[in-house]
């Protein structure tokens, strides 16, 4: 798999293991008599890339401690990014997710509610487990989600959106869960405040540097790739950093005008205008700066050693050429 090269230098079958560890922790506390809460949490619990566990499992790793506060807090920043994922697709209404089909999709969105809630109430629970610092972690977590989420609805379909209030919300609906990550394996591994503050900025920025990405791959990727649907973002009103930048282009009243129709068609011809306009270029320029600045913060606190120093970049873009056909090539 494409990943498994990108995560040889963090510890290659060792990490897999240990993240097979984590995944049958997030199985175990997923146990519910209630379908809807056990079989469904479940399906869609499996899958993923489980980026987040990674991170939280690396960072212990540069002192060496594995154990099973480490198994446990890991477990928990994945049940945040799962139920978080639950939620995200009832508002989406989504399809797929993880190449499954969705909670909201199969048994409907009020269970999907449910059932979202009750992953992250396991989440908090797997947290209070560390200690007090795990559970503020987590807890304030999910409010910079809610408050990245509650930015992003404000300004669905706003096509005079700042690039600044675009950049709030990825930090809170994104950047703050790596940043987490991190900064858990940090705790657990017992790290001093500073080198866990630096560990928590080195999640924030490849957190920002990831979505920039993943902006960039609704617009491009293969959603047989992806394992979700593709054109989302524009269909459903979230204009994200490239649109943003190519409604400033020559093209931009063009898109304004198309957008404004919202028509299926429109919507599609904006998605190639704007992936015509060059604004994918200077998305990626973006996402490569906030890649180097996450690396940059690992050395800021003596970690700069460490595997997951060069990791950001080369996620870019392995990424990038592993979710996309060809060229970005213009969707018809
Ligand atoms: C999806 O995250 C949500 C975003 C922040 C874009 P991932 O792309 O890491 O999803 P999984 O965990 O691999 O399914
Ligand atoms: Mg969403
Ligand atoms: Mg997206």
């Amino acid at each position: 798999m494409w990943l498994d090269d990108l995560l040889a230098p963090l510890g290659g079958g060792g990490l897999i293991d240990r993240v097979d560890l984590v995944t049958d922790r997030i199985h175990d506390v997923l146990v519910s008599d209630a379908p809807v809460l056990g079989e469904a949490s479940r399906r869609v619990a499996g899958g993923g890339k489980r980026l987040r566990p990674i991170f939280s499992l690396s960072v212990a790793d540069i002192v060496g401690v594995f154990d099973d506060r480490v198994i446990d807090g890991a477990a928990a920043i994945e049940l945040v990014q799962i139920g978080s994922l639950v939620h995200d697709d009832i508002f989406d209404e989504a399809a797929t997710r993880r190449g499954v089909p969705t909670i909201n999709a199969v048994e409907g969105a009020s269970p999907a509610l449910l059932a979202g809630d009750f992953i992250l109430a396991k989440a908090g629970a797997l947290a209070a487990g560390i200690d007090a610092d795990a559970a503020a972690l987590l807890a304030g977590t999910i409010v910079s989600l809610c408050l990245g989420q509650a930015a992003e609805m404000d300004d669905l379909h706003d096509l005079d959106r700042s690039l600044d209030a675009y950049h709030r919300s990825i930090v809170g609906k994104t950047s703050a869960l790596f940043a987490a990550a991190a900064e858990m394996g940090a705790i657990c591994a017992g790290l001093d405040h500073e080198q866990r503050a630096g560990c928590s900025r080195y999640g924030r920025e490849f957190g920002t540097a990831f979505q920039l990405l993943d902006d960039m791959l609704d617009l491009v990727a293969d959603p047989e790739r992806l394992g979700k649907p593709v054109g989302s973002d524009l269909s459903t009103g979230v204009y994200t950093h490239p649109v943003l930048l190519a409604l400033d282009t020559a093209d931009g009243d063009g898109i304004r005008g198309l957008l404004e129709r919202r028509s299926n068609g429109d919507v599609l011809r904006a998605r190639q205008l704007v992936i015509g306009s060059g604004a994918l270029d200077v998305t990626l320029e973006l996402a490569i700066e906030h890649a180097r600045s996450a690396s940059a913060a690992l050395s800021e606190v003596r970690l700069g050693e460490s595997p997951l120093a060069p990791f950001p970049s080369a996620y870019l873009s392995s990424a990038l050429d592993h979710f996309t056909v060809g060229a970005w090539s213009v969707p018809r």
